[in-house]
């Protein structure tokens, strides 16, 4: 079966990476791709690649109206993707989510809708696979090692903290971990604000986030023991690359599920 995309936001960063390798697979095919800047542009000429015979459509209703599609790709701005993702199911569009920004109330919203109109949604804070095991690994090590603090290193410009990826991380480690035995924020004198953010179900997890020209994009789980320590560490380069594998694996399991799945932790084996 062949399974027809609409890429959302297709002349991004993100985007442009993710055109070029759907066109690539033998079992997808772009049906569509939404940008407001090249309405009206072929998709390939858009990027700065050869013409792939696909028009680029102002809006996302448009694109669903112009051409048959299975499954919208976002990868847009925090403040149109929960519009989207409504817009796509309720024209029963299964969806991938990488745009950051939605919050729990919104994925509630999308699950339900996406329920009642009997299609799957994928949204992932990251898309990368190696982020992914991560997360992973570092939710086995908590297990084991409930003292973990967790250190999101990001480029001066950054706009949000902690990244999505340090908060959904931090979240589900708040979720699994035992007690932890450092003093709440609370508890210390001196600058409070110095120990971090606590992010994730009550205590929270400790997030510190550092924002400093050289960085990209890294994240990285401490945990500690009397006399030893254990770091895992993820670091993304400067490309899109490490999204493209993850996305076109959610593309591929979304048409065969109902409702929302957070996370690509469920879908790597
Ligand atoms: N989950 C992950 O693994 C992951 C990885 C990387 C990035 N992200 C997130 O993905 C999002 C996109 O990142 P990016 O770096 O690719 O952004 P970007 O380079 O700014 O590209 C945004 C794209 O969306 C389009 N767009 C923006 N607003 C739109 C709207 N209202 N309607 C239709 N198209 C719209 C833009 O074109 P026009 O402005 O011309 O419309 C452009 O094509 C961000 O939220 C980012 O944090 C997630």
């Amino acid at each position: 079966m062949t399974i027809r995309v609409v890429m959302s936001g297709a002349t991004g960063w993100v985007g442009k990476a993710l055109i070029p390798a759907i066109v690539a697979e033998a079992d997808l095919k772009l049906a569509g791709a939404v940008a407001r800047g090249a309405a009206g542009w072929d998709a390939g000429s858009a990027i700065g690649a050869a013409p792939i015979g696909v028009e680029v459509r102002a809006t996302l209703e448009e694109a669903l109206k112009k051409a048959e599609s299975d499954v919208v790709v976002d990868y847009t701005k925090p403040v149109a993707v929960k519009d989207h993702a409504l817009t796509a199911v309720s024209n029963g569009r299964h969806v991938v989510i990488g745009t950051s920004g939605l919050g729990a109330a919104d994925y509630a919203e999308i699950d339900a809708a996406a329920r009642a109109n009997g299609v799957g949604v994928i949204a992932a804070g990251n898309f990368s696979i190696t982020a992914t095991l991560m997360k992973r690994f570092a939710l086995m090590a908590a297990k084991y090692v409930p003292d973990v603090e967790v250190i999101d290193y990001a480029s001066a410009k950054k706009p949000d903290a902690p990244s999505g990826t340090a908060r959904e991380l931090a979240e589900a480690l708040a979720d699994i971990r035992g007690a932890s035995t450092a003093k709440l924020q609370s508890e210390v004198s001196g600058v409070p604000e110095t120990r971090g953010g606590a992010v994730g179900a009550a205590p929270g997890v400790q997030v510190h986030a550092l924002r400093l020209p050289s960085y990209i994009l890294s994240c990285e789980a401490l945990f500690g023991l009397p006399d030893e320590r254990l770091t895992i560490r993820h670091d993304a380069g400067s490309s899109a690359a490490p999204y493209v594998a993850g996305t076109l694996l959610a593309i591929r399991h979304v048409v065969n599920i109902k409702g929302l799945v957070r996370g690509l932790d469920s879908l790597i084996d």
